[in-house]
């Protein structure tokens, strides 16, 4: 239900804007208020008098409106909403908000904004695949932009691919999902830990291992979203830091360890990171010389601390929820069940890596939940599907009444 919920709809000019109309019902059905900003183009699609029909409000089009800014000026117009949806998205306008241009209304208002932003691109397959749309949508999720779409399916242009719109009653599960999880975790604290860590053998050469953080990140990130206030831990990762989320990067198990420690008493802890098991033993100042024809024989390794079992263990601070990773290459859920006992954590995300690099640094993940209730296998999705499943899970676990571990 959307009751009382402001929705600050921007349309942008792509033939999809004729299904913002029936968003602006959709939404307006279950009980939210919708204005509208138009662009120039997007009045060239649908009318600012069917915008303003349906909407009941006023359509607003121009930044230097004599009227509308004496009666409703650009920061007022971005103040008074609850949310920003941007429906359809052109490539056009995806590009101004990435680069922070702000030459009409629409633009403005979405600059000047203090809200989150929904983003359901439409364009033609070519245009979303383009690299320059590619860098702009992942500059936009950086900022903590949201998307709803684009699908795949036959386009306006006659072209077949991705790129449209959402269908409006998808955009509205989204805004609905937005509404339903935001603030569920306010006041809870979460760590989350990502990414590799790198062991020094030298001041040049490490050990490490294949982990991007892309999915350690994305968690974190969806935490945040749901209220909480993150601290992401993160080893060596090329991923953006998320907004809105604390960040402390190391480099090695121990300093991931002490971060993390440090930390605590915290509501709930996942531990995503793929830390190295081992280290070398003994600290070395200096760079080891190659000598040729002798290579180094031999590598004395220590244990590193883990971090998930000493979370698991911190008596009276150990957090509500504690959640762990199993990468395996066989007998994965037999794996992940021994380990949810031996490292004492409520959940394990037990994952196949057998196909190496599929995972690591890939996209997509096919996850089996293990809890002492047994195993829930989750279809295959992206990333950030996994984050939001998992963050709704959180959410759930450590609502009032409920037994977190459960
Ligand atoms: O034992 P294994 O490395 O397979 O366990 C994986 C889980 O334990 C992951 O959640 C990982 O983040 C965590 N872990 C840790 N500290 C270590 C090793 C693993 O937190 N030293």
């Amino acid at each position: 239900m959307l009751r009382n919920k402001r929705i600050l709809l921007v349309i942008s000019g792509g033939i999809a804007a004729y299904k913002s109309l029936e968003l602006i019902r959709l939404l307006r059905e279950r009980g939210a208020s919708v204005r509208c900003v138009m662009t120039e183009a997007a009045c060239e699609f649908v009318t600012p008098l069917s915008v303003s029909a349906l909407s009941e409000d006023k359509a607003y089009c121009d930044l230097f409106s004599l009227t509308d800014e004496s009666e409703m000026g650009h920061i007022r117009l971005s103040r008074e909403a609850d949310l920003l949806v941007v429906a359809p998205a052109t490539a056009n306008i995806l590009a101004k908000m990435a680069g922070g241009t702000c030459d009409d209304l629409a633009s403005t208002v979405l600059l000047a904004t203090d809200k989150d932003v929904l983003a359901a691109p439409a364009m033609n397959v070519r245009m979303w695949t383009h690299p320059a749309t590619t860098a702009n949508v992942s500059r936009l999720r950086n900022h903590g932009v949201r998307f709803a779409g684009p699908t795949e399916g036959p386009m306006a242009c006659g072209e077949f691919g991705e790129g449209r719109m959402a269908e409006p009653d998808q955009i509205v599960a989204e805004i609905e999902r937005y509404f339903g999880r935001s603030g569920l975790l306010a006041g809870r604290q979460a760590i989350v830990t990502s990414g590799p860590t790198h062991e020094a053998i030298d001041p040049v050469r490490y050990i490490a291992n294949r982990s991007s953080g892309k999915q350690g990140h994305a968690i974190a990130a969806a935490i945040s979203q749901c209220g909480a206030d993150t601290l992401l831990v993160t080893g060596p990762s090329l991923e953006p830091d998320p907004a809105g989320v604390k960040v402390v990067h190391i480099e090695s198990a121990r300093e991931m360890h002490d971060a993390c420690v440090a930390h605590l008493p915290v509501d709930v802890a996942v531990c995503a990171a793929a830390v190295a098991d081992w280290r070398p033993a003994h600290d070395q100042p200096q760079k080891i010389k190659k000598t040729s024809g002798n290579p180094l024989s031999q590598l004395e390794l220590t244990e590193n601390p883990d971090i998930l079992a000493a979370i698991a263990g911190a008596g009276e601070k150990r957090p509500k929820l504690v959640i762990g990773f199993a990468a395996e290459t066989e007998d994965i859920v037999a794996h992940a069940t021994e380990k949810l006992a031996r490292k004492g954590c409520d959940w394990m995300l037990a994952n196949d890596v057998s196909c190496g690099t599929d995972t690591f640094g890939g996209d997509f993940n096919e996850i089996h939940l293990v809890s002492k209730n047994g195993v829930e296998n989750w279809p295959a999705m992206s990333k950030s599907g996994v984050a939001d499943q998992l963050a709704s899970r959180i959410c759930n676990a450590l609502s009032p009444g409920q037994d977190a571990a459960e």
